[in-house]
């Protein structure tokens, strides 16, 4: 089958709709919300608060004020403050659970033109109509590929994060918690290795010959086969 690039007339022919629709849109920037939010609350944690680092230091303060607090009583304290940012991690957490499910009802309900599978598969027509063509990230089946991975990895996410949630109260689920947490974790980097090649491929397709695709993200961009 011809790409639409090389029998332009009959694309331009056929009635344009968008390329994205508008619950993949509100999908797609509330998702990169949330787990910009997600991210943050680690960097807080483990990073810019950083509890076991900071609790010597609140220790040796008090010390030079004539009060003297135990190790004990110090994590206490700290752990109000861990409590608090762990329970938007899970606000948060739940948020992205429920976007997940928002994304796959998006996919069933949207007409075919629209789906990703659609998508996946005009990439691949592209590729085998146009291989001489210079390379375009939108139309490259690897990036494709790399958006099948994350949904894979966003799935892993929620799944290890709400066993998490419940791991307190639910003998079976306190068995795994170890193994859980670590899947959890392992997968936040891989997360994050995703975000940075998204973000950079975004970058580097603005620059050359796909600009606009971020305000297709926006607005939905056309699509007409
Ligand atoms: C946490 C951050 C982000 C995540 C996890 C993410 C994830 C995704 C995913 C999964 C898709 C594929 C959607 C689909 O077709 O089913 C996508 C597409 C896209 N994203 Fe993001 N995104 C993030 C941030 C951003 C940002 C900040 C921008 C713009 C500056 C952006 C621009 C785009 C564009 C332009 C597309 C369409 C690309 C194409 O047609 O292949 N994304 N994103
Ligand atoms: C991009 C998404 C997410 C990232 C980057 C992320 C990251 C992390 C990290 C690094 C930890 C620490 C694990 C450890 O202590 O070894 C953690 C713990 C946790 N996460 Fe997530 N997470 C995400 C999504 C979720 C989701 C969707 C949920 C569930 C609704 C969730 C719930 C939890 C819970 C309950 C814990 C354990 C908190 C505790 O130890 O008290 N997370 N997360």
């Amino acid at each position: 089958m011809a790409h639409p690039e090389a029998t332009p007339t009959a694309a331009a022919d056929a009635p344009a709709t968008k390329k994205y629709s508008g619950a993949l849109r509100i999908w797609h920037w509330g998702n990169a919300a949330v787990i910009a939010g997600l991210l943050s609350t680690i960097l807080f944690l483990k990073v810019i608060i950083n509890m076991r680092g900071l609790l010597p230091k609140v220790q040796e303060r008090l010390h030079e004020q004539g009060v003297e607090a135990s190790k004990e009583q110090l994590r206490g304290i700290g752990g109000l403050v861990s409590h608090r940012i762990w329970d938007w991690h899970i606000y948060l957490g739940v948020t992205l659970a429920v976007l997940l499910g928002w994304r796959l009802v998006a996919e069933l309900a949207a007409p075919t033109l629209q789906r990703f599978a659609h998508r996946l598969r005009r990439s691949k027509e592209h590729q085998q109509d146009a291989p001489a063509e210079s390379f375009r990230l939108r139309h490259s089946v690897l990036v494709k590929y790399s958006y099948l991975l994350f949904y894979l990895m966003l799935t892993v996410m929620v799944v290890t994060g709400l066993i998490l949630v419940y791991a307190d109260d639910v003998e079976a689920l306190h068995k795994i918690e170890h193994t859980v947490k670590e899947i959890h974790n392992v997968n936040m980097y891989l997360i994050i290795a995703f975000i940075v090649a998204h973000l950079g491929g975004v970058v580097w397709a603005e620059l050359n010959k796909d600009k606009n695709i971020t305000s297709d993200m926006i607005h939905g961009g056309e699509i007409r086969k």
